[in-house]
């Protein structure tokens, strides 16, 4: 078997209190790549959607992963790989890192699962070193591994799956584009200890809540005191949409990862489906264009295909 094609899920990055060290993976939207294992060392991308990025490998994120895992390799394989991306650009929701770990599992894939876990996370974090100019795993861990993934720590990598109830998870993406690393720029470099306290508690609570299926618990962690607050004035309507969310029965939510996409989760689908009325709704009044999804926790992560 030389060629592979797998689907690749959006994430949420942050889940709101946890900057840098939470994330889930959503079972809508997703990518699909199809890659084939070269038996020369180079790189071919092929896009198949209309997003318009670079087909030259060190300036694609796959393509950065692929030349690493190749290198690895001691340059004696190369790939060539066809990206369909449903995930725009942009977003919020990891579209950079379903390329990346798309191309990180498949590749691994193609060479008879020789990399562990942890190594294929490594290669896939390259891809969002290029993306936002930063190594961070929140969307890359729960891409590949599916659930709920907590990066205790980067330096050296360890990542835990954090087991979670079933859940709907709402998505509004406002077509405006907010770029990783811009809104990594704005936030500031120092916290107040009073603030780091009350973020503290949030993730633990937020962790508790998920290992003891306690939704009250999880709603009631779903605070950020820290990001928040500045990022929230890159997107227009983010506290209306949140309020009136939190009003229709959501549990919560916040910012998806570095926005411009918000989420909420929700224990009921019915819920889910009132709150994307009620994003849809403060849209239409701001005259936004938008996308809405609604969605549950993927469990898979990166799934092969074909
Ligand atoms: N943790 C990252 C950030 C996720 O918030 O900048 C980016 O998707």
């Amino acid at each position: 078997m030389n060629s592979v094609k797998v689907k690749s899920p959006g994430t949420v990055a942050n889940l709101v209190c946890g900057f840098d060290i939470l994330g889930l993976a959503l079972s809508e939207p997703y990518d699909v790549m199809e890659l084939t294992l070269l038996n020369e060392p180079k790189v071919i991308i092929r896009n198949k959607d209309n997003f318009n990025l670079p087909t030259e490998a060190e300036k694609n994120v796959a393509g950065v992963v692929l030349l690493s895992v190749m290198e690895r390799m001691n340059n004696t394989i190369g790939f060539e790989v066809v990206i369909e991306k449903h995930i725009k650009p942009g977003s919020g929701i990891g579209s950079s890192a379903a390329s990346a770990a798309g191309a990180a599992v498949a590749a691994n894939h193609l060479l008879g699962n020789i990399f562990s876990s942890d190594e294929v996370v490594q290669f896939a974090m390259n891809g969002e070193k290029l993306a936002s100019g930063v190594k961070h795993a929140d969307n890359i861990a729960p891409c590949i591994l599916g659930g709920v993934s907590l990066i205790r720590s980067i330096h050296p990598l360890d990542i835990i799956s954090v087991p979670s109830p079933d859940m709907f998870v709402t998505v509004v993406h406002p077509q405006i584009e907010v770029r990783t690393s811009d809104a990594r720029q704005i936030l500031r470099q120092q916290v107040l200890l009073k603030d780091a306290i009350k973020q503290w508690g949030n993730i633990a609570g937020l962790i508790a809540g998920f290992m003891k299926n306690d939704y009250e618990l999880i709603g009631r962690s779903l605070e950020d005191v820290i990001i928040e607050p500045v990022r929230s004035i890159l997107i227009p309507g983010f506290h209306e949409v949140k309020e009136k969310c939190k009003g229709a029965g959501a549990l919560g939510g916040g910012i998806s990862g570095s926005g411009p996409s918000i989420f909420m989760l929700s224990k009921e689908e019915a819920t889910a489906r009132q709150v994307e009325k009620v994003m849809k709704e403060v849209y239409d009044k701001i005259g936004i264009d938008y996308n809405t999804y609604v969605t549950t926790i993927n469990r898979k992560g990166v799934e092969v295909v074909a």
